[in-house]
């Protein structure tokens, strides 16, 4: 499985960057470094974000336009500290170092680096002291994000100080002549509001990039590369009701239409209404071969008994697997798999900076036995989140869809306490139900990394009329993230809360209290198991 999924330039996975004029960021280990090729997408340009010390074979092919060198939290003066490679020089493109970046410029150039008396940290303010295409048509002074601890005493040769900060006296260095540029701040982020226009210069005026990556013509190429590796075999796709899996199949639908054939396991754990709603969304409107099979009582039958987290997740993965591939091997002449596979998870599973990450494991279908010999098609690979999205509307996926909450996969076992049971589900879903209605009904649903209700295992004493009444405790979980890896609890307003409380309890039978849970990621993880 790793292997397939890290293999790129197979047919159905042509490496955009050798059609595409492409910038290459290379990953000093800056926590912003996802972020830089983020922006640079944004900017309707390929790039790839890819480890320090890529070979530069790894990059023959490429339409090579420009490099930009990420930040990092390492000193130039560390032991073993990360060097640009020397073909970064050779390569004859415009290269931008921002923070650690600059640094490994100035030091590789023959300038020179020293510790700063402080740390600069947060907002600064910058002086542009010199006219330099990357910074044509901004102000002179500019309002920028810092975070470093070394700084530039001495330009390299060529260049010249083009701005300063009050604690950097070369806050940015610059050579024209062969498109060499450092930045001390960081322009991938939102709070160096003109950073934009900072990369969008790089790109057109440095770069000399057209801009023309887009959805619609990554579109037209990726059915075209489906097509050309699938020939006239036939792929099956596990559909989970998420973004990801549902635009993989909107995509493959496109390229090889009644030959695609979506296979949708119903394991009793989703949210409200959600199987009726794959059900009615890829078969009847999108017109897919769809597979519905209802596998709710075997996902229980594994869960009975079962109150350890993991092993919660141990049982639902592996039955999960058990389903499909049995209903998969039905499926006659299917020879390939097509996987929602996401550019942050390739990203993830190349080993950036130092020890090395294994690939997300939650939703693939990783666990088929090799016999089933499946051949994995991954168009999406290449690509954001927010690029799927706007693909997924280029492609007619609905907008409920494209915009859905993350959603763990092994879905509601994971946020019931204790055992999962028919009772609690129906519990569950139906308080889950008026959190989610009642946060979109107030606007805040896009707000939000996730909004949903967890049933405790408590149950408490209440008072209902003249009764006394001993039911659950609801508790209410709303985070505001930008990625999972840390999140806040959100503020949600107190009449927001109210509604949604009191309707729990009025319309929830056996609930008869909620709580909201105000812990932030970390020490708090976002879902309750
Ligand atoms: P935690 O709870 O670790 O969650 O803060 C981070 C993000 O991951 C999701 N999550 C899962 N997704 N299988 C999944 O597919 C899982 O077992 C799982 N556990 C957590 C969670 O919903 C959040 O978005």
């Amino acid at each position: 499985m790793t292997e397939h999924a890290l293999a790129s330039g197979s047919p159905a996975n042509p490496d955009p960057a050798t059609s595409h004029e492409t910038i290459v960021v290379l990953d000093f280990g800056s926590q912003y470094s996802m972020l830089i090729a983020r922006r640079i997408r944004e900017l309707n340009t390929y790039c790839e974000l890819l480890p320090w010390h890529t070979p530069r074979e790894s990059l023959a092919g490429h339409d090579l336009k420009g490099i930009i060198l990420s930040g990092g939290p390492n000193s130039v003066y560390d032991e073993g500290a990360p060097r640009a490679p020397e073909w970064v020089f050779e390569a004859g493109v415009p290269v931008l170092g921002i923070c650690y970046g600059m640094q490994l410029l100035a030091h590789q150039l023959g300038g020179r680096v020293g510790p700063s008396l402080e740390r600069e940290y947060g907002p600064a303010r910058i002086e542009l002291l010199a006219e330099i295409p990357l910074f044509a048509g901004l102000p002179r002074e500019l309002d920028v994000w810092m975070s470093h601890g070394d700084r530039i005493e001495e330009v390299p040769p060529g260049f010249q100080v083009a701005a300063r900060s009050a604690n950097s006296p070369i806050a940015v260095m610059a050579d024209p002549a062969r498109g060499y540029y450092g930045l001390q701040f960081h322009p991938e982020v939102v709070h160096t509001p003109l950073g934009k226009e900072v990369l969008r210069n790089f790109l057109e005026r440095v770069c000399g990039c057209s801009r023309s990556w887009t959805p619609g013509n990554f579109v037209e190429e990726a059915v075209a590369a489906i097509r050309s590796q699938v020939g006239d075999g036939r792929v099956i796709c596990a559909l989970s009701g998420g973004v990801d899996s549902a635009v993989t199949a909107a995509l493959v639908h496109r390229a090889v239409g009644d030959r695609l054939t979506c296979i949708f396991v119903d394991n009793g754990l989703l949210r409200a209404g959600e199987a009726e709603e794959v059900v009615e969304t890829f078969g009847r409107t999108m017109r897919m071969n769809l597979v519905h099979v209802d596998a709710r009582d075997e996902f229980l039958a594994a869960l009975a008994e079962v109150t350890n987290p993991e092993t919660k997740r141990v049982r639902v993965g592996n039955t999960f697997i058990r389903v499909f591939e049995r209903e998969a091997r039905k499926i006659e002449g299917a020879r390939f798999l097509a996987q929602g596979t996401l550019y942050p998870d390739v990203i993830e599973s190349a080993g950036h900076g130092a020890g090395s990450a294994t690939i997300k494991t939650h939703h693939n279908v990783g666990g088929l036995p090799p016999d089933m010999q499946l051949e994995l098609v991954e168009p999406l690979r290449y690509l954001f989140k927010d690029e799927v999205r706007r693909i997924g509307e280029t492609l007619g996926v609905p907008e409920e869809i494209l915009w859905r909450h993350p959603f763990p996969g092994p879905g509601l076992a994971i946020r019931i306490m204790g055992e999962v049971t028919p009772e609690k589900l129906a519990i569950l879903r139906l308080a889950d139900k008026i959190v989610v209605d009642e946060v979109r009904a107030a606007g805040w649903y896009r707000k939000l990394w996730q909004a949903f209700a967890v049933l405790t295992n408590t149950r408490t004493v209440g008072v209902m009329g003249d009764y006394r009444t001993y039911g659950y405790a609801v508790a209410v979980r709303a985070v505001v993230a930008d990625d999972a890896m840390t999140a806040d609890w959100a503020r949600l307003p107190y009449d927001l809360l109210g509604r949604i409380a009191n309707r729990i309890v009025n319309e929830v039978p056996d609930v008869n209290r909620v709580v909201y849970d105000i812990t932030s990621k970390p020490p708090g993880t976002i879902e309750w198991e």
